[in-house]
């Protein structure tokens, strides 16, 4: 088999490695890729890869048999439409399907049209701002507030006071996200634990992979503002055998029966987001890809053919026999930053320790870029995202943190209390056995 991976993170990374290390030895390619990527998967020798006729052309030319779309942005732009028109097999949404993810109004009206469990909530454009704001001030606290369009993981404020919510909705009315923000959703808090899951789609039908949890909170105990995600953890244990099976009826299943029904099959990775609040599921939010860093923790347990797996599910018949197991054993992931993110950072650090860490566990590039002496350095806000795998939940991240601390860079920062939470809980649940 002969794959095209778009994407540059470590997410992207994670599936190129799954893919090369598929049974059947997939070769592949990537673009625009990173220097770790390009460990495994060759460079797609155009200046610009995301121009549909360009990447159309170089798939035939190489005679690609499966092209995987990691990002939500050239999923939006329409990349699976144009490379499908061509009668290249994809693996992700058309733009029509993935406005689950890029636009959170689309979102909001299809739970409600299909009856899947969401927050309460309202919608206001830039031109009703006087009745945005009347309405936020009358919301009880938290209030939820977000941005319609695309935003990196910064279109959401959960605001504990009235003040904060105004700023919010002055922030993107006023341009601050650009057009992501002239419509905004407002959304009533739910409080509970949070987990992901995932299932691979071939537009009629699905099969789950591990679920996982991330951290999307940049500081530990889970504070300071959102960023794309900090680390991430697999199996989720919050989500019990039952939880999964009412998730699948109330959620999954309605939403590619819905989707096919907007003429919008899903094909791709549907992430949904939940919210469990006193003991239901809730969909906090859809998106239209594989999560990042939650994909390098669920690939992580993955045993079977991920090639064929996602291979079959663009083809239109998902083969589930391509999975041996969705969760063998556990896995941690924490992201390495550059200190400063999700706001301002400096680049440029070298990078040093990664063969040490790669001994415990798998270091996968993020924002990473090679200098004129082919040395390593920092190139982005996350920089590098290690991967441990453990027979336990503790051991994973234990060994995950051991591999971290052999890594060192300029303004390193990281979370130190991946999967703490979730310890704890476990640790509750072997006490009452
Ligand atoms: P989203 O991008 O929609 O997933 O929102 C980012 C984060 O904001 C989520 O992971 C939650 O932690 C939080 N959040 C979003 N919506 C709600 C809600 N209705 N209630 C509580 N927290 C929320
Ligand atoms: N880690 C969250 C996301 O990929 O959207």
């Amino acid at each position: 088999m002969r794959v095209v991976v778009i994407g540059s993170g470590g997410r992207e990374h994670a599936i190129v490695r799954a893919i090369a290390s598929s049974p059947s030895r997939p070769m592949v390619w990537a673009a625009p890729g990173n220097p770790g990527i390009f460990q495994i998967a060759q460079p797609i020798p155009l200046t610009n890869p995301l121009d549909p006729s360009a990447l159309a052309e170089f798939c035939h030319e190489h005679e690609i048999d499966l092209v995987v779309i990691g990002p939500e942005a050239p999923l939006a732009a329409g990349l699976a439409d144009a490379l499908r028109i061509e009668e290249i097999p994809v693996f992700g949404p058309s733009q029509a399907a993935t406005r689950l993810e890029s636009s959170k109004w689309y979102a909001k009206r299809f739970m409600q049209r299909y009856g899947i469990p969401t927050a309460q909530w309202a919608s206001f454009t830039a031109d009703e701002a006087d009745d945005a704001r009347q309405y936020v001030v009358s919301h009880p606290l938290p209030v939820v507030i977000k941005a319609d369009g695309l935003a990196a993981g910064k279109g959401v404020v959960v605001a504990g006071t009235h003040e904060e919510a105004l700023a919010a909705l002055e922030r993107m009315f006023s341009g601050g996200l650009g057009p992501a923000g002239q419509r905004v959703i407002i959304e009533d808090f739910l409080a509970g634990d949070e987990a992901s899951v995932f299932a691979i789609c071939d537009g009629t039908t699905y099969a789950l992979l591990a679920t996982a949890q991330d951290h999307k909170r940049i500081y530990d105990g889970d504070r300071g503002p959102n960023t794309g995600g900090m680390g991430a953890y697999a199996p989720s244990p919050l989500l019990t055998a039952d939880l999964l099976t009412q998730i699948e009826h109330q959620i999954i299943e309605p939403t590619l029966q819905g989707m096919v029904t907007e003429n919008a099959p899903f094909v791709g990775c549907l992430y949904v987001g939940l919210m469990l609040a006193n003991g239901k599921p809730f969909v906090v939010e859809y998106n239209a890809r594989f999560g990042d860093p939650e994909t390098q923790s669920v690939l992580e347990v993955f045993r079977g053919d991920f090639a064929r797996l996602l291979y079959s599910a663009a083809r239109g018949r998902l083969d589930r026999t391509a999975i041996n197991a969705i969760a063998d054993g556990w896995s941690c992931t924490v992201v390495l930053a550059s200190k400063g993110y999700p706001g301002s950072y400096t680049t440029g650090h070298r990078i040093t320790g990664i063969e040490q860490a790669e001994q415990l566990a798998r270091v996968y590039h993020a924002g990473t870029a090679r200098d004129a002496d082919g040395t390593l350095i920092t190139a982005g806000g996350r920089v590098l995202n290690v991967t441990s795998h453990g027979a336990s939940l503790a051991e994973a991240v234990e060994r995950c943190y051991q591999a971290v601390r052999c890594i060192h860079f300029e303004n390193m920062y990281y979370r130190t209390d991946i999967g703490a939470r979730a310890l704890r809980m476990l640790h509750l649940m072997e006490d009452r056995l």
